[in-house]
């Protein structure tokens, strides 16, 4: 089969790559913002513990298994239409997001999950507090990111075309997470202490 015939199968079955990349962002976007909300809702008694642990890592799982249906599933859409994407401003900002989603999920991955039994807001060296505030960045990141590849994508047609201000909006959305991030592990921390 020959590379045209190829990109016109695919483009014949379009609906059924759109239909896998909602399903991949439903259960991507879903499984970030519930990891988000039981991370904190673990975190009343002040550290994570092996069962909670285990059922972030369930998460973890839902989260990649998402985002890889989401990457074949888009790669297969804009196939379809190349010269178009690659001259879309929305597109190219969710591209870049979706690299930082990738990245912070690696990170996520490699710096974070294997001590998350490590996290207890009671330890107040330096050492611990500085991991921790590595947990609460990467997992601000990761919330943000999700819902500004899902909002660019989803409203592109009433928000601005132009990649840098869309890409800038959500570097601005980012700063403002990173900050609310920060400040919520200093409060869990002074609680934590008192
Ligand atoms: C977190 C990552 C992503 C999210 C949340 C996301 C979300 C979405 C959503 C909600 C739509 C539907 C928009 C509509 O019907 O108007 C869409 C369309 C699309 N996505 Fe993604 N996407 C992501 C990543 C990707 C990736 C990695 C690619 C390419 C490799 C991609 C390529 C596309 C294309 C080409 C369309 C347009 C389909 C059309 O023209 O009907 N997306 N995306």
């Amino acid at each position: 089969m020959s590379f045209d015939a190829f990109v016109s199968t695919l483009a014949e079955h379009k609906v059924f790559f759109l239909t896998a990349h909602i399903l991949g962002t439903v259960l991507g976007l879903g499984g970030a913002s519930i990891a988000d909300i039981l991370f904190f809702r673990f975190l009343k008694d002040y550290r994570i513990s092996a069962k909670e642990c285990d059922i972030l890592g369930l998460l973890k799982g839902v989260i990649l298994g998402a985002l890889g249906l989401i990457i074949v599933s888009g790669f297969a859409l804009y196939l379809t239409d190349t010269a178009y994407y690659n001259a879309s401003g929305p597109f190219m900002a969710k591209m870049l997001i979706v690299g930082i989603i990738t990245i912070n999920g690696i990170a996520l991955h490699t710096v974070v999950a294997p001590y998350l039994l490590r996290l207890d807001l009671k330890r107040h060296h330096k050492r611990y507090r500085s991991w921790r505030r590595m947990a609460f960045t990467l997992g601000g990141v990761s919330v943000c990111s999700w819902y500004s590849a899902f909002f660019i994508a989803m409203l592109k047609s009433v928000l601005p075309q132009s990649f840098t201000m869309l890409f800038g909006g959500y570097l601005a959305t980012l700063a403002i997470t990173l900050v609310v991030s920060q400040l919520m592990e200093r409060r869990l921390a002074l609680m934590a202490r008192s």
